[in-house]
């Protein structure tokens, strides 16, 4: 019996952050006022598509030219084919519903809140806004160098030959540069980013330069996606206070991190009203150290030899 007749029906759910994400154009620090625009919810972009292909059309004309059995059996099967697509369909919608609430409670959201974060609460902050790739010039601007010192962050976190790093929140890569030439060619940086803008830029930059030893990693908002307990040392340069998921990225990094790994956080001081930052995008000693209370990490010191940040270092327990 030559009967054509195709149905497709695909569930598509985007899970917690993967894929899309939003831009954000203008830049984050040094007074200039991002355009804002809130991530998604991270995960309720569930699609479902329900495709009938043109052989259905097809099949009913070819119904006409068949015997009165062949159309009953044809008719049976045209309608068992409907049913099971309203299954599907149900089925799918059924599944998307139950991948959708995954946020632990450990969020809270505000309607009223800073211009500067995206209105959703932890530990006490409003987190901010992730800096869009638009503003990828401000992390390469020439005078970083006098004004962060981003050469002694490095040389403070006394790297070895050989070491593992990851480099969360990389941007551009400025800070994946310096960290892979402490490590040598041996060693490995992970660079990774959620906007794969950044990472283009980065991967260019790296060519140009002829270094080998980084590679990007694309993550996500709850997964920067590296292998378990590969990872000498996490740092996060400007990049925490903007986590969608802090709650889910802290614990997936020390997944990454190996035993006696460290994660290192740098962070504008937000004890220092001079600081030249915007509130949300500084922190404080006590607040960095309150959140991470709740991980297998202990606090290793604070180094304070930058002009504007905190060093604050842990080690996985
Ligand atoms: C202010 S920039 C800092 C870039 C870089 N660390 C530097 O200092 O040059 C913050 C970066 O963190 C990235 N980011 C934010 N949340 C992230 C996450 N959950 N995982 C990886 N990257 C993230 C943003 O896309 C942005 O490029």
């Amino acid at each position: 019996m030559a009967y054509t007749y195709s149905l497709f029906v695909e569930c598509r759910g985007s899970g917690s952050g993967d894929g899309a994400f939003p831009q954000h154009p203008a830049p984050a620090h040094g007074g200039v006022r991002r355009k804002l625009s809130g991530l998604p919810s991270q995960s309720n972009q569930e699609v479902l598509q329900i495709r009938f292909a043109p052989g259905l059309i097809f099949a009913g004309f070819r119904l006409r030219l068949c015997s009165m059995r062949t159309k009953s059996a044809l008719l049976l099967l045209q309608f068992w084919l409907f049913i099971s697509t309203l299954l599907a369909s149900a089925l799918c919608q059924a599944q998307d519903k139950g991948t959708t609430v995954a946020e632990p409670p450990v969020y809270t959201y505000r309607q009223e809140h800073d211009w500067d974060g995206i209105g959703k609460f932890y530990a006490g902050r409003e987190i901010a806004h992730v800096m869009g790739h638009q503003a990828a010039d401000w992390l390469e601007r020439p005078e970083r160098e006098d004004e962060e010192k981003p050469s002694l962050a490095v040389v403070s976190l006394k790297l070895k030959l050989g070491d593992v790093v990851a480099d969360i929140g990389a941007g551009t890569g400025y800070y994946s540069r310096l960290l892979a030439g402490k490590i040598g060619t041996n060693g490995t940086v992970y660079a990774v980013e959620i906007q794969q803008e950044m990472l283009d830029i980065l991967t260019n930059k790296m060519a140009q330069l002829n270094i080998h030893n980084v590679k990007p990693v694309l993550g996500t908002i709850t997964d920067p996606r590296l292998p378990a307990s590969s990872v000498d040392l996490i740092l996060m340069v400007d990049v925490y206070h903007e986590f969608d998921h802090p709650y889910e990225m802290v614990g997936a990094m020390i997944k990454a991190l190996k035993p006696g790994g460290r994660m290192v956080f740098v962070e504008f001081r937000g004890e220092d009203p001079k600081v030249p930052i915007k509130p949300l995008h500084k922190m404080t000693v006590a607040q960095v150290r309150k959140e991470m209370a709740q991980f297998p990490l202990k606090w290793i010191e604070t180094i304070e030899v930058l002009p504007i940040q905190h060093i604050i270092i842990f080690r996985k327990g």
